[in-house]
């Protein structure tokens, strides 16, 4: 049986920065406070002109870089995100068109902030049954087109930003060594957008009542997370036969780093083992675990040989845990320039939209 390597990665978040003291002009809150209930200190906006494709390709075309395969080579694409960028059809598919990935299936997975954890795995189980070789995993959020951004208890949270990891198959072993997902929907309305789906659709009243916009209850999606942060990451090592000192690093959802602070008390283990870095990002969701990964290997924390646990929860509920044995790219016979795919993918694009277009025209004249 084949096993599942995470052989690239990548991140990319908008330009523009907004910090504690910009939202302070639009609510009544404060850098202190936000730092001090939450320690972000800064998040990224998207422009109006980026979308979660068009971040979710950036990160992409870094991760195909650094495992050095060319997206014709992908087998399946996974997108997940918490604001995709219609409800139909997949951003997957978005992402599947411009980066030229001509033979991958391509679909969104949806489990809120657990969903990069959560695709991951069906992912490496994809690959472990040998019905695919490889795989690209992004999460993408432009959460800021979602967040009220009168409402003090939820717009100080949220960031916007992509991750995106490369899976192959390999011999040698290594790679996803475990996985645990849970989910709980009694708890469904606790973080929730209500609007936009077939029970609330856009209607003058749904703008009106706000209900296009997050909500959540704060306090409560803060005792889960607690609770279950920890608990996941045991049972994701167990899986895995091993105990939290076999481990180097857990990376886990950036929400907030007093979740993170009880989940180290939890575990009793130092917080410097936690890859943290909510305080400029704030809450990515589905990226925040990819965009943290990419740093922690950029500041050379997280290296070759290491083994990490990668832990999420959020809206559902849902939650889970995965031990990776984290092993790098796969070594270079032949250079590839995935990035390089992507002028040919607009022209392809733009080709079949054509001939679509002309078969249209044939079919209406055979009728
Ligand atoms: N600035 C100033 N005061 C504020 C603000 C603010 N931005 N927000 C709330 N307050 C006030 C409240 O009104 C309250 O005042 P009151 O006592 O007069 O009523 C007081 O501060 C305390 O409010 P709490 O809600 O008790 O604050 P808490 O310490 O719980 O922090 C927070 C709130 C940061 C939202 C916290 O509950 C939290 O982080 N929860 C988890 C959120 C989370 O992780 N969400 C994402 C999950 S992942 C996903 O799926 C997207």
């Amino acid at each position: 049986m084949p096993f599942a390597h995470i052989t690239g990665w990548g991140m990319h978040v908008p330009e523009p920065v907004l910090t504690n003291d910009d939202i302070s002009k639009l609510v009544d809150t404060s850098d202190e406070w936000i730092r001090e209930r939450t320690g972000i200190r800064e998040r990224h906006i998207a422009r109006e002109n980026e979308f979660p494709s068009t971040l979710g390709v950036e990160a992409a075309i870094k991760a195909l870089q650094i495992a050095n395969l060319a997206p014709t080579e992908l087998d399946l694409i996974i997108c997940t995100s918490s604001s995709p960028e219609y409800i139909f059809p997949a951003t997957a598919c978005l992402i599947q068109d411009q980066i030229g990935a001509t033979k991958a299936g391509a679909f969104d997975l949806q489990a809120a902030c657990s969903g990069f954890v959560f695709s991951i795995n069906m992912a490496a189980q994809a690959i472990r049954s040998g019905s695919i070789k490889s795989a690209l995993i992004v999460g993408t959020e432009v959460l800021s087109r979602f967040v009220n951004w009168k409402d003090r208890n939820t717009c100080i949270l949220f960031g916007d930003g992509a991750g995106a990891f490369v899976l192959q198959a390999s011999d040698v072993p290594g790679g996803v060594m475990s996985a645990v997902m849970h989910s709980d929907g009694s708890g469904a309305n606790s973080l929730i957008i209500p609007g936009g789906g077939a029970r609330f659709p856009a209607s003058e009243l749904s703008i009106h009542e706000n209900k296009h916009f997050i909500h959540m209850d704060g306090k409560e999606v803060f005792r889960f997370a607690t609770r279950v942060m920890g608990k996941a990451t045991l049972e994701a090592l167990e899986q895995a036969k091993l105990t939290i000192d076999d481990i180097q690093w857990i990376i886990p959802h950036q929400a907030n780093i007093r979740i993170v602070e009880t989940a180290a008390k939890y575990l009793k283990v130092p917080l410097d083992k936690f890859i943290v870095n909510v305080d400029r990002y704030g809450n990515t969701s589905t990226a925040s675990i990819p965009i943290a990964t990419v740093e922690a290997i950029q500041k050379g924390q997280l290296k070759a040989g290491d083994k990490a646990v990668f832990v999420g929860f959020g809206g559902g509920l849902t939650w889970g845990a995965m031990v990776v044995e984290w092993t790098g790219p796969i070594p270079i016979t032949k250079q590839v320039h995935p990035e390089q795919y992507r002028l040919f993918a607009r022209l392809r694009s733009i080709v079949r939209r054509a001939l679509r277009f002309i078969e249209g025209l044939f079919s209406r004249w055979d009728s």
